[in-house]
C-alpha cells in the first residue's frame, strides 16, 4: 500500500466472502475491522452510522447482502430492503464521512443473453430475477448517492469459498456417494474463490481504481457441467459428470445463461482451475 496504512471497514463480515476477505485484506496491508447481523444491520441508518464513528476509516467494503436467489422470488421486499436500501443507507454514510465505497455486485444485474459476455461499461439489465433486480437497484442507489471517485462497484460471479455453501462443496459431497450426476451444461460463468476475490479488490484499491470492475477468477468462462467435472476430477472422484439442460433442474429462480464477466483492463487473475486446486487441498473447506 505505498507505505500508506489504510483502515477499511467490511461490513457483511460473517459471510461466505467476508470471513476470507478480512484475512487478504489484511495481508495487503490494510487494517481491518469487520460487523455483521446482529451487531451491525446495514438497513439501520443509526446502526451503520456507529459502527463507522466508532472505527474511523478510509474505506467501506460492503458485502452484506440477502443472497437467497431462490428464496427472493418470494421474498422480494426483504432482498430489496437490504440490497437496495441497505446498500443505500452504506452510501449514505460514506458520502458524509467523505469514505469511498466498494459495493460487491453480481453478473446478475445482466440479463445474461449475450455469449461474447459483459464488459463493465455495459449497461446493466434487465435482470431475469428478484436477486438480480435488487442487486441492480442497488448499483443504481449507490451511484446516485456518491461521486464517481468515491466507489468501487466489483461485480463477481460463482464465488465460492471454506465459510459458506456453495457449488463446489455440493458437488464433491454427491461425487462421494454417486455414480453419476447430471449437471446443467447450458448456462456459463466464471468460478471466483473469495480470495482471489479479494486479492482482486486490495489490488484495485492499491491502484486506486473506481467506477465499475469485474473482479472474476481468470481462464475464461464455463458451463456448471465443465465446472463439476474439473471438481470431480481434481478431487480424484470416480463419478461421472453428465450434461443437463436448465429446463430439466427447473429453479424458482429463472438463470442468466451467458452472464461471463469479461474484463476491460488487463486483469491479473488468477486461473480459476489453479484456485479450484488450492481450494481442494485446503484443510478444511
Ligand atoms: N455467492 C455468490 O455466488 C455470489 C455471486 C455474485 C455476487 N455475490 C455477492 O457477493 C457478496 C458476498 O456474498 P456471500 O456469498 O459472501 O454472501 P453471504 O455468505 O450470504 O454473506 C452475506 C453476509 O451479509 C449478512 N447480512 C445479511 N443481511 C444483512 C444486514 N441487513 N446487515 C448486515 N449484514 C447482513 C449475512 O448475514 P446472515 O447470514 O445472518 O443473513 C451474511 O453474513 C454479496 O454482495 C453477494 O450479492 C455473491
Amino acid at each position: 500500500m505505498a507505505g500508506l496504512f489504510v483502515r477499511l471497514l467490511l461490513l457483511g463480515a460473517n459471510g461466505m466472502f467476508g470471513r476470507d476477505a478480512a484475512a487478504v485484506f489484511a495481508q495487503a496491508g490494510f487494517g481491518v475491522a469487520g460487523a455483521d447481523l446482529p451487531e451491525v444491520d446495514i438497513t439501520s441508518a443509526s446502526g451503520v452510522a456507529g459502527f463507522l464513528d466508532a472505527n474511523p476509516a478510509q474505506i467501506v467494503v460492503n458485502a452484506a447482502a440477502y443472497t437467497n436467489v431462490d428464496g427472493a422470488e418470494d421474498h422480494r421486499e426483504e432482498a430489496f430492503r437490504i440490497n437496495a436500501f441497505g446498500a443505500e443507507v452504506v452510501a449514505h454514510a460514506c458520502r458524509d464521512r467523505h469514505l469511498t465505497l466498494v459495493h460487491i455486485s453480481t453478473d446478475y444485474v445482466f440479463p445474461g443473453e449475450r455469449e461474447a459476455g459483459y464488459v463493465p461499461l455495459d449497461p446493466p439489465g434487465p435482470p431475469v430475477n428478484a436477486y438480480g433486480a435488487s442487486k441492480l437497484a442497488g448499483e443504481e442507489a449507490i451511484r446516485a448517492a456518491l461521486p464517481g471517485d468515491r466507489l468501487l462497484i466489483c461485480r463477481t460471479q460463482w464465488l465460492y469459498g471454506r465459510h459458506g455453501k456453495n457449488f463446489v462443496d455440493t458437488i464433491r459431497g454427491l461425487a462421494a456417494s454417486r455414480a453419476s450426476l447430471h449437471v446443467v451444461d447450458d448456462q456459463w460463468g466464471v468460478p471466483t474463490h473469495t480470495a482471489e476475490l479479494a486479492r482482486q479488490i486490495a489490488r484495485l484499491l492499491a491502484l486506486g481504481a473506481r467506477g465499475v470492475a469485474h473482479t472474476v477468477g481468470g481462464g475464461g468462462p464455463v458451463t456448471w457441467c465443465t465446472f463439476a467435472r474439473e471438481i470431480v476430477a481434481l478431487a480424484g472422484l470416480p463419478c461421472e459428470v453428465l450434461p443437463c439442460s436448465s429446463e430439466a433442474f427447473p429453479r424458482p429462480a429463472k438463470r442468466p445463461r451467458h452472464a461471463w464477466l469479461r474484463s476491460d483492463v488487463p486483469a491479473d487473475a488468477r486461473p480459476w482451475r489453479e484456485s479450484l486446486l488450492a481450494y481442494l487441498k485446503e484443510p478444511g473447506s
